[in-house]
């Protein structure tokens, strides 16, 4: 596929000086930062002004799961525009009950409720008020090693450095350690021992806590940002079990592990696991227009049958938003996109990525499923210190920079967080150009091998 446009550099040049002038951007020194400017973008493909293509593996913020531009979707949006553009939320409007059915039907157990955000953050907000409400407790057990959203309650719960400038440290969060063998917390050396030893930690935090004063706890199903570190059997059965002893709601976050990137419709199926609350947003729509939401099983539901649920949202299942989510998922079922991730998982992605881990020994793990991966990148195998420090930046993220500037030379956009790059492109992204993407990882780790030791 080549760019719809011929390069026009001085339009590029525009666009990134009014950029520059008035566009205040997320999680960044404004004055350190040089966005590339985006002249457009299609399937796993976007091009700039000056006439060079980039295969995404990032799939945006992990969100466009069908990829830019489906033309299904893009037609939905433009007829949801000429019939109704918008609609308040106390209306029943048809693609808002469509949508909200559409996602009940896939939802695990009886998630049969949705509430509607503008995106992941939000959900989880209020999947935290009702949670609140639903116990009558307070507290709220998140991981480390998590990402939740940057909104009040979204951000305190998040298990990384991006929540240290807007810690509150009273949020009533308390965090725990969850499952990650490669790096245990717990001194284990096999999945079976992290399992137990993550349970037995989790029922000791929570009796020290007081169970009676922890209201939920929140786990992504397989933590995306953080490191795509795939639960060993039986942990989130385990957390369930918990959670049923303690009285204590169970949410699982789904924003970015959810509508496929694993190669289920939602991660909870891969465990068998039904949770009480789970949060949505990306790949329900492919962000093509903003839209989050809450599945609510039906006892949190009957909790706000005669009591009015205290909170609200002027956009909650936006028209546009929602006629995107239903061509999304007709999307999705029509062209068996759920099955093709779990198809490149298994068949492509994985097997590529464990032949790169032999050869290079900057690769210390591969680990996930379906187009959910993630490169967790040493100094040494041996003692599988990370190639950058947690948190690095400037000089001392100079490993990881050389390492995401080869990749853009190759022609591949990676994902990048610490010293892990994610290879999550397109749910859709057909076989040629997966192997495209991991030939030019494949030359990049070579940079990121110059730094081993
Ligand atoms: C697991 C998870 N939860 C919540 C969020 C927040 O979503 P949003 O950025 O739409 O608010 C994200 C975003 O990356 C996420 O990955």
């Amino acid at each position: 596929m080549t760019p719809h446009v011929e390069p026009d550099p001085q339009a590029g040049a525009a666009v990134k000086a009014a950029d520059r002038a008035h566009v205040f951007h997320s999680w960044s020194a404004q004055g350190l930062i040089d966005p590339l400017a985006v002249a457009g973008a299609e399937g796993s493909y976007f091009w700039d002004y000056d006439g060079n293509r980039y295969l995404d593996f990032t799939s945006g913020l992990v969100y466009t799961n069908i990829g830019y531009q489906h033309p299904k979707v893009v037609a939905a949006i433009q007829e949801q525009a000429g019939k109704l553009a918008t609609f308040a939320p106390a209306f029943a409007v048809d693609v808002r009950s469509e949508a909200a059915r559409l996602i009940a039907e896939r939802t695990p157990g009886d998630l049969d409720k949705i509430f509607f955000t503008n995106g992941g953050a939000e959900a989880v907000e209020n999947a935290v008020r009702m949670a609140r409400l639903h116990t009558g407790r307070h507290k709220v057990l998140s991981a480390f090693r998590s990402y939740h959203g940057a909104t009040s309650t979204a951000i305190n719960l998040t298990g990384d450095p991006r929540r240290w400038a807007s810690d509150t440290g009273s949020a009533g969060v308390v965090r725990f350690w969850a499952p990650f063998l490669y790096r245990s917390p717990f001194y284990a050396t096999t999945e079976a021992e992290e399992s137990a030893r993550a349970l037995q930690h989790l029922e000791d935090t929570i009796a020290f806590e007081g169970p009676a004063t922890i209201a939920a706890i929140i786990l992504e199903t397989v933590p995306g940002t953080a490191g795509i570190m795939t639960p060993p059997p039986g942990y989130l059965a385990g957390v369930r079990a918990i959670c049923d002893k303690y009285g204590i709601v169970m949410v699982l976050d789904e924003v970015m592990a959810g509508f496929g990137r694993t190669g289920k419709w939602f991660a909870a199926e891969h465990f068998d696991v039904v949770p009480d609350l789970m949060t949505f947003a990306k790949g329900v729509n492919s962000g093509y227009v903003p839209l989050g939401g809450v599945a609510i099983s039906a006892e949190i539901a009957a909790t706000f049958d005669k009591r009015p649920y205290p909170g609200g949202l002027t956009y909650s299942g936006h028209p546009l938003a929602c006629a995107a989510a239903v061509a999304t998922i007709q999307v999705m079922e029509d062209e068996k996109v759920v099955e093709h991730a779990a198809h490149l998982g298994e068949n492509v992605i994985g097997p590529a990525l464990r032949e790169l881990a032999e050869r290079h020994p900057s690769v210390g793990e591969v680990r996930g499923l379906g187009v959910f991966w993630a490169l967790d990148l040493v100094r040494n195998k041996e003692t599988r210190e990370p190639l950058v420090p947690y948190n690095a930046a400037g000089e001392a993220n100079a490993p990881m920079a050389a390492f995401g500037a080869a990749a853009k030379k190759n022609g591949l956009w990676p994902f990048i967080n610490m010293n892990r790059t994610h290879v999550v492109p397109a749910c859709n992204a057909s076989e040629a150009e997966v192997k495209e993407g991991l030939a030019a990882l494949d030359a990049a780790l070579s940079v990121a091998d110059e730094h081993t030791a």
